[in-house]
Parts: C-alpha cells; sequence; structure tokens
C-alpha cells in the first residue's frame, strides 16, 4: 500500500468531534449523522488515541462506539482515561456506555435478557440529550444490539431512560455532561436517534456547525495550493464521481498545472467517453489526453474467461497505458486521486485486541511508487454523500454528479465468459435502454446502483414468424448505502416487462430478458 504523504487537511481549522472506535459495524454511521449535522468529526480506533493526539486534536466532544467485545472480558478495550479529564461533553453508545460505567466505577453484567433489533424506551427525565426530541413519560423505538448491560451506575449518574432489557438504557451525569445510551442512535431504526446526536453535538457541546462544502471548498483549495506549490499533477479520469470532483477541485486551485488522463477501455458505458471529454475539455477547459485504448484492451482479453484473471489483465493494462501518457508529461510530481474518508479509516479487529487493519486505497495500482508520484488526495475526509454535495457546489451537472458507481473493470465483469466488441455493443446498447427507462420512471436516484449484464447463454426464442436463437441479458438493480450490503429493487412488473419488450425490439442479438433478484450477501453487486 502506498504511504499518503497527507498533507491536505482542509478540516484543520473546524470544531472537532472524536469518534473513538471499539470496532462497531456501525460506526461509520455516527460520523456520517454528526457530518449532517454540520459537525466535522474523525474516527480513531481506541488504541490509537493518547495524551498527544488528543492535546493535537483538541476535541470539543467525545463519542464512544458501540462494539463487539464484553467489558467482562479480560483485556477488551477502554477508552483512554485522558478523555475523562479534558472537560469536554462525552457520549457513549452501546459498548461505550458499559465501558464508561465500568472506568467510572460502576458495574456491568452479563444478561440473559438480550435485546436485539427494535426496542422501546421510557423516558425518565428531561436531559439536554432529549430536549425538543423526547419528554419524561413518553415512549420511543430504538434500536438495540447488546447481551451485556450495565447494572450499577457510577457516582453522579442518573437513569434518563430505561427499557425491558436495559434499566439504564440512557444515562447522565449532567454535570459533568457525560452520556451514555445503550441503544444506537446513529442508524436509521432508531427514527430520533440523528436527532438526539445533533442535541449532544449542538446543545451540550456548543459546536456550531461551521462544516458546510462551501467552507471545505476554499479551504481545500488553498491547501492544495500550499502542497503542490508550483508543480504538476496528473490525475487519471475513470468517469466516476469521486476522480471527476477531485479533478474539478484541483483544477480551481492550480488551473493548468493539472492534466487529465482518460483511458477509453472500451469498456465503459454508452456515451461516457464523450461525455467525459466533452465536459472537462470543453466545459472545464482541464487540459485532458484522452487514449482511445479499446482495441489494445480487447486484444487482450481475447478467450480470457476468468473473472480474476480478466481484472488483472484490465489493471494492468491500464496501468502500462495511464504511465506511457503521464510518462509524455514533463515534470510531473504528483498523482492525483479521489480517495475517500471510508477508504482511509483504520478499523478495528473483532477480537477487540491491538491489531487493526487499514484498509486497501483503491489507488491506481502501484503507480505513485512505479512513477515516483506524491499523492494529492484532496477528499480524503469526506463521505461519498459530501462528495456529490461538493461537486454540486463546483457546479459539476446534477446528472453527472448523482451517477450510479461503475467498476474499474467496466462492462467487461458484467459480461461474464470471454469479452469481445460485439457483445460489448450489445451490452452498450441493452444497458442505456434500461437506464433510460429508469431515469424516464424517475427511479433513478431511488436506485444505488441499476445495469445489464450480458450472459453467455442462447436460448431460442421466436420473432415474427422466425426462430431466434440469442443471448440472455439479466438487469440488475439494488439499492444499497456503501455498496457492503444490497437489497435487490423491487420493480414494479409492468416496468420490467416495459424494459423487456424495448430491449429485445431495438437491441439486435439479445432475445431473453430476466432480472436479478439477489441480494448481498450472498450475491455481489456484479456478476464477476
Ligand atoms: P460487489 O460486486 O463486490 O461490488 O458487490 C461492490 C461495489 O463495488 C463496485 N466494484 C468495483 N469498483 N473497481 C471499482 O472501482 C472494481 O474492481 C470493482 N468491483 C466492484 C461495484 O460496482 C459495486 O458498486
Amino acid at each position: 500500500m502506498t504511504e499518503t504523504l497527507h498533507t491536505i487537511d482542509a478540516a484543520a481549522d473546524h470544531e472537532r468531534a472524536l469518534i473513538i472506535d471499539f470496532g462497531s459495524q456501525v460506526t461509520q454511521l455516527i460520523a456520517r449523522r454528526l457530518r449532517e449535522s454540520g459537525v466535522y468529526c474523525e474516527i480513531h480506533p481506541f488504541n490509537r488515541v493518547d495524551e498527544a493526539f488528543l492535546d493535537g486534536f483538541a476535541p470539543k466532544a467525545v463519542i464512544l462506539s458501540g462494539g463487539p467485545a464484553s467489558v467482562k472480558a479480560a483485556q477488551s478495550p477502554r477508552a483512554p482515561d485522558a478523555i475523562f479529564a479534558l472537560g469536554v461533553p462525552v457520549l457513549g453508545i452501546c459498548y461505550g456506555e458499559q465501558t464508561i460505567c465500568a472506568q467510572l466505577g460502576g458495574d456491568v453484567e452479563r444478561s440473559d435478557h438480550r435485546e436485539f433489533g427494535r426496542a422501546t424506551v421510557d423516558i425518565q427525565q428531561f436531559s439536554p440529550l432529549f430536549d425538543g426530541v423526547w419528554a419524561p413519560g413518553e415512549r420511543h423505538q430504538v434500536w438495540m444490539s447488546h447481551g451485556d448491560r450495565v447494572n450499577a451506575l457510577p457516582d453522579g449518574f442518573e437513569a434518563i431512560a430505561t427499557s425491558d432489557g436495559a434499566p439504564f438504557a440512557a444515562i447522565a451525569d449532567e454535570a459533568r455532561r457525560i452520556y451514555g445510551v445503550q441503544f444506537h442512535p446513529e442508524v436509521v431504526h432508531t427514527p430520533d436517534g440523528a436527532r438526539l446526536l445533533a442535541n449532544f453535538a449542538h446543545n451540550i457541546a456548543g459546536l456550531s456547525g461551521d462544516w458546510t462544502m462551501a467552507a471545505f471548498r476554499e479551504e481545500a483549495i488553498a491547501q492544495i495550493r500550499a502542497q503542490v506549490g508550483d508543480a504538476k499533477v496528473i490525475c487519471g479520469l475513470s468517469g466516476g464521481v469521486d476522480s471527476s470532483v477531485a479533478a474539478v477541485l484541483i483544477h480551481e486551485a492550480i488551473g493548468d498545472q493539472l492534466t487529465c488522463v482518460f483511458v477509453d477501455t472500451g469498456l465503459m458505458r454508452a456515451g461516457e467517453g464523450e461525455e467525459v471529454v466533452r465536459l472537462f475539455r470543453d466545459s472545464y477547459n482541464i487540459p485532458l489526453i484522452h487514449v482511445q485504448a479499446e482495441e489494445l484492451f480487447l486484444t487482450k482479453l481475447a478467450g480470457v474467461d476468468d473473472p480474476e484473471r480478466k481484472r488483472k489483465i484490465i489493471g494492468a493494462t491500464f496501468i502500462d497505458v495511464f504511465e506511457e501518457e503521464a510518462g509524455k508529461i514533463e515534470n510531473a510530481a504528483y498523482l492525483a486521486q479521489g480517495t475517500l474518508y471510508p477508504d482511509v479509516i483504520e478499523s478495528v479487529s473483532f477480537d477487540g485486541g491491538p491489531s487493526v487493519t487499514i484498509k486497501s486505497h483503491h489507488n491506481v495500482g502501484g503507480l505513485p511508487e512505479r512513477m515516483n508520484l506524491k499523492l494529492v488526495e484532496p477528499l480524503r475526509e469526506l463521505f461519498k454523500d459530501e462528495v456529490r454535495a461538493l461537486g454540486r457546489e463546483l457546479g459539476l451537472p446534477d446528472h453527472f454528479v448523482g451517477r450510479h458507481p461503475f467498476p474499474g473493470p467496466g462492462l467487461a465483469i458484467r459480461i461474464p465468459g470471454a469479452v469481445d466488441r460485439e457483445k460489448a455493443d450489445i451490452l452498450r446498447k441493452a444497458d442505456a435502454i434500461y437506464l433510460d427507462e429508469i431515469r424516464k420512471a424517475g427511479l433513478y436516484d431511488a436506485i444505488w446502483q441499476a445495469f445489464a449484464v450480458l450472459l453467455p447463454v442462447r436460448t431460442v426464442g421466436v420473432m415474427g414468424d422466425e426462430r431466434t436463437y440469442d443471448h440472455v441479458l439479466a438487469l440488475r438493480a439494488v439499492t444499497s448505502t456503501d455498496g457492503m450490503t444490497a437489497d435487490y429493487y423491487p420493480f414494479p412488473h409492468e416496468f420490467l416487462g416495459a424494459c423487456a419488450t424495448r430491449i429485445i425490439n431495438e437491441v439486435r442479438g439479445v432475445n431473453r430478458v430476466v432480472y436479478d433478484i439477489t441480494s448481498k450477501p450472498p450475491g455481489t453487486i456484479e456478476w464477476e
């Protein structure tokens, strides 16, 4: 993995909240909810936070995440004691609440009454945490996921909400501004959760909500200028949202010092190459090298049907082509990438132990080392929805910013078996019709990703009076929040029927259409 020279830190001047991660599957959602309320925050593993870190980070609020460990287990993780001495508000969620209790003199026990899923809390007392949202005497839905539970509170704490499975479903030491909730306010199944988190950040910790994309844009531009000086920067455009937003932002910062390279693999969607060239070269006047490499990619892929080999060939060919073109730009010192925050966050391992895995960056496979380039990654602090907001802020068209994700290997992994130009053309046409129908039905934005897959199966059909023997096309559409899990999209049958009719009528080579109703897991989103 590339060691990033990370000097871009456009968030440095913002008020910050710190999220200490104990390995919950949903820790990222805490950050997203806070960011949505205008609060800049970062996630750091519990075992990477010490006094020196806290001095530098200077959080105005600390949130302790949930996690899979039991505070009753030997060697289970603890919050750094220094956070309680900072004098800033602390909120513990689930495991976070339990460790607060264990560390400050309360008690946690293993419970026979485990709570998983929807639960109801009874509000016992007024608290600034509940202000304007929940009042004493009311009952509200929350999402629980715990086996252990708090059994005795530390001095100074009171229960402000209870549930059947957790007598201390929410606790507070109002004087010290330390709070704990046994439920998960960060998930959508706790309908008022986002407002509770906003109460904690704004009302209790006094964070002003100064994190906006307009502010980020100005600061990121200043940071990019400071980082690269008068050096030249290369950016590989994929046609996707992240690299496009990164390129426009960097261009705004350093103008013609940036050159973009767009490698057309011949495996893009209909009209994609032309759209990228039109947008970047013509609308934004960004120097753009457009490499037409369809022939090369299809030749290398000829006869290869193993999915992993296809991916490797495409990756290696991409690097060769990119390197050759980038090598023509004299004195290039930096490679720009659209790396996002989820790629950067270090995750806590599930045994709660000290080992951490760093998720691998989706960088242009090893190029920075090969070409001796340093990295510019101006989106490192942003989530996908923030990148989209920044793209709009930069004036990128809505339909471009809202595009569905598209995989690096392109249509090759949507043509199971060997790929050739004829199949790519058939798939491109069918895919364009499918997406056109989705847009016309107003469903595009409700779907995470929709695409067609051309199967290596031929079936018999009848069109007019003639027998046909053509390909089967599968349609796929999923909802998802991050691509890690997904549900198939429940189109009305009439919609699917209309798509099938249009595709078979308009695309020569397809005589049967099926719809993929597999979720992820057990399926993946792409077919290869
Ligand atoms: P899967 O198929 O693993 O896909 O469920 C999850 C998400 O990742 C995208 N994807 C890729 N994106 N390079 C990419 O940039 C790849 O090699 C790649 N493979 C899958 C996929 O489209 C989905 O959004």
